[in-house]
């Protein structure tokens, strides 16, 4: 029997729409587009970490674009969780210091540990996501994994990823971003 529910059309809360708005006036009403990265970002963090086809359309909608012209961006960039994705996205570095500072190990290990696959679903208890990256710009400090704001630097010894791990599974509450309130409705999943 088909089901006679309405989907549920995503909303950004009031705090993310103040900040959206107030990104947008950075820029002539006629370039509201320019926001386009900005926002997905907001709509990233507002929705559990990931973008869905339907959170793209209200950012089309809310920058008075074509929905293709988001999925373009989003697609384009790496950043964007196109698919759900864990509590924590744990982007590892891949390039070529990195690599020579056993990025490779880093990466098996932490498959290991967590269960996840990079390019993979999350781990089995929700809490990890991998994901390989191009450089973060901390090669001096090989290798590095970045969680969101955070870098995790020098992951060559079992202890260095334990910490990070260990940190990571404590984190009852993400930290919060510049522009929201703790306990925003919409971010829930991503908390
Ligand atoms: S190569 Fe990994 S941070 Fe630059």
């Amino acid at each position: 029997m088909e089901s006679t529910t309405a989907p549920v059309k995503p909303q950004f809360s009031e705090a993310a729409k103040a900040e959206i708005d107030r990104i947008c006036k950075q820029y002539p009403e006629e370039r509201r587009k320019s926001a386009m990265l900005p926002v997905l970002h907001i709509a990233q963090a507002e929705f559990g970490g990931w973008v869905a086809p339907e959170v793209q359309d209200l950012v089309a909608e809310v920058l008075g674009v074509k929905p293709i012209e988001v999925y373009e961006v989003s697609t384009f960039y790496t950043m964007f969780n196109l698919k759900p994705v864990g509590k924590h996205v744990l982007e590892i570095c891949r390039t070529g210091p990195c690599q020579l500072r056993g990025s490779d190990e880093l990466t098996l290990e932490l498959e290991r540990i967590t269960g996840a696959k990079v390019g993979g679903e999350p781990s089995a208890d929700g809490l990890f996501t991998l994901k390989e990256v191009e450089c973060l710009a901390a090669c001096g400090f090989a290798p590095v994994v970045q969680v969101r704001e955070k870098y995790y630097e020098q992951l060559d010894t079992e202890e260095s990823v334990n910490a990070m791990l260990s940190e990571l599974r404590n984190m009852v509450h993400r930290p919060a971003l510049p522009w929201e309130e703790k306990g925003l409705p919409n971010a829930v999943a991503n908390n």
